[in-house]
């Protein structure tokens, strides 16, 4: 969402200067567009690993605007550099494949885990006062045992990535906790919008939905019944905002959730209809996907409701309807 001076979350970082890690990427490139007209400074640091999320083309009207900086989370010496200075940190940069985390775990465990213990300790020693908010996931609580998810839960990963990530939080939540590092996480649940990676299922499987539908073919939904709550980009980026500037949200863990629960056929139907037409086929999951499927899920948020002042605000046929316009707009920057 284009930010303005009525925007007051983005106010708050009037004036401060903010590092975003995997800023090229989709939650990362809208968190930027709505802080770039506050901030002095705006940094983004990402990869551009070919097979990750990041695209240039997620911030091209941003460019006049924010610093690039191509880099790798993984090298230390650059992060020791970036954090220097700066107000606050929000940590996105992540390998997000489930499948990736199997067949390459260790790519996986640099990237979620050993690099997230080097930017806290890039942090402890180049700036202690930075204020950090780090993405991390529902998928750490593995298969539910009851519904809704609250914080509660048992973490039970169910796939590689799910066990980094957990790692990345808890550093984060022990670094505030003994060294002071103020910082806050957010457990995301599937989040949709534009910017998001539609090429293929690496990311998501909303995206290549989305990219086939734009492209008038069939998509498929695996299994169907499941239930999953969905967070549009613009709600993610104000709860990264309002974490970032609550005084009670430090070492503090909150879970995002959607305020719809859908089954992923009825998810399919609605953006059929959204897009005023389309196919999609009903199939089996495929074994491989299916030994890491985490079946049911959907968040209790009451949480950041209380603590963050957060609720997700997008409908979810609204946001729909707004991703689909936007790729078919732009889908040839995504492929
Ligand atoms: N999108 C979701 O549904 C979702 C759900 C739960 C958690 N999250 C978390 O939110 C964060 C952002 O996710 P996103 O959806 O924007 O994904 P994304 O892939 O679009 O963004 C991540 C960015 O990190 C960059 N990156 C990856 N490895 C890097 C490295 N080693 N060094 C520097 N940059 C690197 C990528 O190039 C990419 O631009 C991730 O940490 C992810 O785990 C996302």
């Amino acid at each position: 969402m284009p930010a303005d001076a009525t925007d007051t979350l983005a106010a708050r970082f009037a004036g401060k200067r903010i590092l975003i890690t995997g800023g090229l990427g989709f939650i990362g490139s809208n968190l930027a567009r709505r802080l770039v007209w506050s901030a002095a400074k705006l940094v983004l640091v990402d990869s551009l690993i070919p097979e990750y999320g990041g695209n240039l083309f997620n911030v091209a009207d941003l460019r006049d605007a924010v610093q690039i900086n191509i880099s790798d989370v993984r090298d230390v010496h650059s992060m020791r550099y970036l954090v220097r200075g700066v107000d606050y940190v929000f940590n996105l940069a992540g390998q997000t494949s489930h499948m990736d985390s199997m067949t390459d775990p260790y790519a996986d465990l640099d990237i979620n885990c050993r690099a997230q213990l080097s930017i806290l300790e890039a942090c402890r020693a180049n700036n202690p006062g930075a204020r950090l908010v780090y993405a991390s996931t529902r998928q750490i609580y593995g298969r539910p045992q009851y519904l809704p998810v609250d914080e509660k839960h048992p973490l039970n990963p169910v796939d590689v990535n799910g066990i980094n990530k957990m790692a990345g939080e808890r550093y984060h939540v022990l670094y505030s906790d003994v060294y002071g590092i103020r910082s806050s996480c957010l457990r995301l649940t599937n989040t949709y919008g534009p910017g998001m990676r539609v090429k293929d299922a690496r990311q998501t499987f909303l995206g290549i939905w989305v990219r086939l539908l734009v492209q008038q073919k069939p998509f498929e939904v695996w299994d169907g019944e499941q239930l999953r709550d969905f967070t549009y980009v613009d709600d993610v980026v104000d709860a990264l905002m309002a974490a970032a500037t609550a005084d009670r949200a430090v070492g503090q863990i909150f879970n995002l959730g959607g305020n719809e629960v859908v089954s992923l056929v009825d998810l399919a139907r609605l953006l059929v209809e959204t897009n005023g037409g389309g196919q999609f086929e009903s199939k089996a999951f495929p074994a491989d996907r299916k030994r890491i499927d985490i079946g049911d899920y959907y968040s209790d948020y009451k949480r950041a409701q209380e603590i963050l002042g957060w609720t997700p605000a997008v409908k979810l046929s609204a946001g729909l309807r707004r991703t689909v316009a936007y790729y078919r707009e732009h889908l040839e920057k995504y492929l």
